[in-house]
């Protein structure tokens, strides 16, 4: 075991560093900026069924629906197809409307999560046409589906994940720009500079794991709070889901991810001098909403953590700690903006003294109800 951890001390860990690299083989032979090709070979002859869709069904469980959220605003801004995001468990037991016209993309990393089968096994009966986005290849999702494309991430062995999250919105993101180039929703012009950002996240998530000795600073700050609150809007906003849902899974920390708007509708409630606050606030066409909101904050004495783009001026200036990342377009930012916050979870839950790797009540992937 030791040599598969190839010298770290977790799994988590070394699967949080390993992206730059599993990002990189999720893309390669399949986007080239230069020639403004997209290649997916596993969507076959099946991709003019997304071209032509009337609506996207995304069904998918934990971390998986979170990239499923992610990929919702980005079909939606470059495909102008209308997406809903399901929860595989809801989903299959509500005797949902699916029309012809419906596709349905299923996401899941281990390709065996019960309730995701079940959902694709339901939509299928209904005559809907189902893409898989699964990291274990010749899995039950992967075999269930009509077509699809692995995340080619490897193996992700520790519980919460980390590598198989920037995977999905790799590959999501690809057969968006594709269905977005078919479509003709998207010029030639706005295409290139997609695929040539696409290729920069690679060398960009690798600076983000650079801030790992910052981060683990800050951890040790929080170790000992009893609650969390992360909040993000736009593209920010699943990542503050996300991040939320790192922490209680391997810290047992309560940590509620919320869209930063939302936030008066309940949660600012929480808000005292105890309570740390993880603003997702990268420079996007939300910023200045962000800002406001941190404002909300720290009126009422909350602490603020904000991850923020490298040279920003005006946020440091409100928050108590401040991680920068590099600039990257919008809607490519959760690779990016993600990585900070696996890394403050998994910091905060080894100064507990947590089983990273293993914790409490959770399976790597469930194939019961
Ligand atoms: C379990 C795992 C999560 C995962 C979820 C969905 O809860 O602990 O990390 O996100 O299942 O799994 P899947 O394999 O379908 O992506």
């Amino acid at each position: 075991e030791a040599i598969e951890k190839g010298g770290y001390e977790h799994f988590m860990i070394k699967e949080i560093f390993e992206q730059p690299r599993s990002i990189k083989d999720c893309m390669r032979g399949r986007l080239d900026s230069q020639t403004g090709r997209l290649i997916l070979g596993g969507l076959r002859e099946y991709v003019n069924k997304l071209v032509n869709a009337d609506r996207i069904l995304i069904v998918a469980c934990g971390t998986s629906w979170h990239a499923g959220l992610v990929a919702e605003y980005f079909f939606e801004e470059f495909c102008r197809i209308p997406v809903e995001v399901e929860y595989a468990s809801e989903f299959r037991y509500r005797n949902p409307v699916i029309r012809e016209g419906d596709v349905v993309i299923a996401i899941s990393q281990s390709g065996e999560t019960a309730d995701t089968l079940a959902a694709i096994e339901l939509a299928k009966s209904k005559g809907a046409i189902i893409f898989g986005v699964c990291n274990v290849v010749g899995s039950s999702i992967a075999r269930a589906t009509h077509a699809g494309a692995y995340t080619h991430a490897g193996p992700e062995i520790g519980v919460a994940s980390t590598k198989a999250f920037t995977a999905q919105l790799t590959v999501l993101n690809m057969i968006a720009l594709l269905v977005a180039q078919k479509k003709g929703t998207i010029t030639e012009q706005k295409l290139h500079e997609m695929l040539v950002e696409m290729e920069t996240i690679p060398e960009k998530v690798e600076r983000a794991l650079q801030l790992n000795d910052q981060i683990q600073d800050i951890a040790a700050t929080f170790k000992d709070a009893h609650n969390f609150i992360y909040l993000g809007r736009g593209y920010n906003f699943p990542v503050a889901l996300e991040g939320a849902l790192k922490l209680k899974e391997i810290s047992y920390i309560h940590a509620e991810g919320y869209p930063a708007a939302e936030m008066k509708h309940g949660p600012i409630a929480l808000i005292d001098e105890e309570m740390p606050v993880v603003f997702i606030a990268t420079r996007d066409s939300s910023y200045e909403k962000v800002v406001s909101n941190i404002q909300e904050v720290k009126a009422r004495k909350g602490r603020v953590i904000s991850v923020v783009t490298e040279g920003d001026q005006l946020i440091p200036k409100m928050s108590e700690f401040v991680i920068e990342v590099p600039a990257v377009h919008e809607a490519l930012m959760p690779m990016v903006s993600v990585i900070p916050l696996q890394l403050l979870s998994y910091h905060i839950a080894v100064m507990r003294g947590c089983n990273v790797d293993q914790p409490r009540n959770l399976a790597k992937s469930v194939t019961v109800e």
